[in-house]
């Protein structure tokens, strides 16, 4: 008889965590995973990815209504928004998603318990209920998916009324007359709009001298700002936030940028500027897992902890903390923990920023090739002159692929459109097999299509575009 009740217990039901739950199972391995909050899903499908996406859409079908009905002959008088109604919306997309991993752990016999789950040796995970009552899982394996959680800043703490994380930046019950947001990244970006098209001044106060400046191309930062602009976004550029005052009215943050000192007041503050990996309260030095210097746990190239029978995935290991690398994690080390070769191909990880128009990426920046002296040639093609996009009323953007000069293979796809998070799959596709601009230039794509204009960019690499 084994000593163990399960051949692997994975802790924290995130997009990581459950994808793993599910192929280990498929591999047919007896499997059980631990969540501490009431729903499954993690961070992305309770208060990330989904809840976002869903107040996006409203919000940009808002807009479109107000903007851009009356260009399309739709008289749509007294417009009006319902924030409760919008809100229920998106926590009825957010339950139907839950519930539907819910469906597939019962579908795929994976037991869920449910409490805080701490490994207390390599074979060991002992789970902590609501209640504080503890009982003790045995296992062969241990998965740690455990994910993240927002950064604070030390002298601006979130109190979920004036300072806010994201976690209740989707979750407001009434419009703010005005909001303030510490980070120009993904999420900062995208609750920035959410907020701005119901009506909030928004300020916007990034560090860094370019908004969506890490692993975006220069240019799509430069299109995507002035396109929020036009939104009526304000932006504050390499301006750092030192200190802050709240009080029952506002906040009034301080801090200074190449002019001097500066001062912001609003209702609210969002405070986006990244995410730590989630590791408080699991012990995990105590058992002899090691941690990189920079807090996340350290794995090996197999998603191996230092401790053997431990494995981590996710947010809480190194890389981009985006919800696809932790899911394509869950699927490798399911695979590894059950003797197959599983494997992530870090090198080609899309990245997304969902605002309207979207900004997708893929793979080297033109900026990243002239630093890394690798001889590039460039194609780039606008919206503007594709027929889809004049039909569609969606001509913002363009698409840049960035080829090896000697091989003409596609390094990197930059985009810009309504469509993008779903345009770059083409590319990301092509750098998997290898393509070159050239199979790409020469593949049939539909007409008359947004996923034109990838083409046409790629013809460009070879100064051939055909509709430009
Ligand atoms: P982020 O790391 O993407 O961006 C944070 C920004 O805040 C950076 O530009 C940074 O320079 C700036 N910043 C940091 N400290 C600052 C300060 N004191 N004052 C002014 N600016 C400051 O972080 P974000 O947007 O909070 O997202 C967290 C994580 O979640 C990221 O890894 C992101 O990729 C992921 N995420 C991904 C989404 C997507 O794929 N669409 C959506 C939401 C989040």
């Amino acid at each position: 008889m084994p000593d163990f009740d399960y051949q692997l217990v994975v802790i924290g039901s995130g997009p990581g965590g459950y994808i793993a739950a599910i192929r280990a199972a498929q591999l047919g391995l007896k499997v059980a995973i631990v969540e501490k909050d009431k729903t499954l899903g993690g961070t992305c499908l309770n208060v990330g990815c989904i809840p976002s996406k869903a107040l996006l859409a409203s919000t940009e079908h808002l807009h479109f209504a107000r903007e851009r009905f009356a260009a399309h002959g739709i008289i749509a008088k007294d417009l009006q928004v319902d924030l409760g109604a919008m809100m229920k919306r998106k926590s009825e997309v957010v339950g139907k998603l839950t519930s539907g991993v819910a469906y597939l752990m019962k579908k795929n016999k994976i037991e869920v318990v449910r409490g805080f789950g701490k490994p207390l040796d390599a074979g060991t995970v002992e789970v902590t209920d609501e209640n504080g009552a503890k009982k003790t899982l045995k296992t062969q394996n241990i998965l740690l998916a455990t994910g993240s959680a927002p950064i604070e800043l030390p002298f601006l703490k979130f109190d979920g009324k004036r300072v806010i994380s994201s976690d209740q930046g989707i979750a407001l019950e009434k419009v703010p007359k005005s909001l303030l947001v510490i980070g120009a990244g993904a999420i900062g970006l995208e609750l920035g709009s959410v907020w701005r098209r119901l009506g909030a001044e928004v300020t916007v106060i990034e560090f860094l001298p370019r908004i969506a400046a890490v692993g975006f191309d220069a240019e799509i930062s430069k299109i995507l700002q002035r396109s929020l602009e036009k939104l009526g976004v304000k932006f504050e550029l390499g301006t750092k936030i030192e200190s802050a005052k709240v009080t029952d009215k506002g906040v009034e943050l301080s801090g200074s940028n190449a002019s001097g000192a500066v001062t912001y007041k609003a209702d609210l503050v969002l405070v986006a500027v990244g995410r730590k990996p989630f590791a408080a309260g699991l012990d995990l030095e105590k058992i002899g897992v090691k941690m990189t210097e920079r807090g996340r746990i350290a794995t090996d190239a197999h998603l191996r902890t230092s401790v053997p029978g431990i494995w981590a995935i996710g947010d809480v290991i190194d890389g981009p903390m985006l919800a696809h690398k932790a899911h394509e994690e869950g699927v490798a080390v399911a695979e590894l923990m059950a003797g197959k070769p599983g494997e992530v191909n870090y090198r080609i990880i899309p990245g997304v920023v969902y605002t309207a128009p979207e900004a997708a990426s893929v793979g080297l920046t033109e900026e990243e090739a002239k630093e890394k002296n690798i001889a590039v040639r460039v194609g780039k093609f606008s919206f503007t002159a594709n027929g889809r996009a004049i039909a569609n009323d969606t001509t913002e953007g363009f698409v840049k692929i960035i080829a090896d000069a000697k091989t003409d293979r596609v390094l990197g796809a930059h985009i810009v459109a309504s469509n993008a998070s779903e345009l770059i799959a083409e590319t990301v596709l092509l750098m998997e097999f290898g393509g070159s601009a050239e199979d790409l230039a020469r593949t049939v794509h539909a007409h008359p299509t947004m996923s034109e204009a990838v083409k046409e960019a790629a013809l460009g690499v070879d100064g051939r575009m055909l509709s430009a």
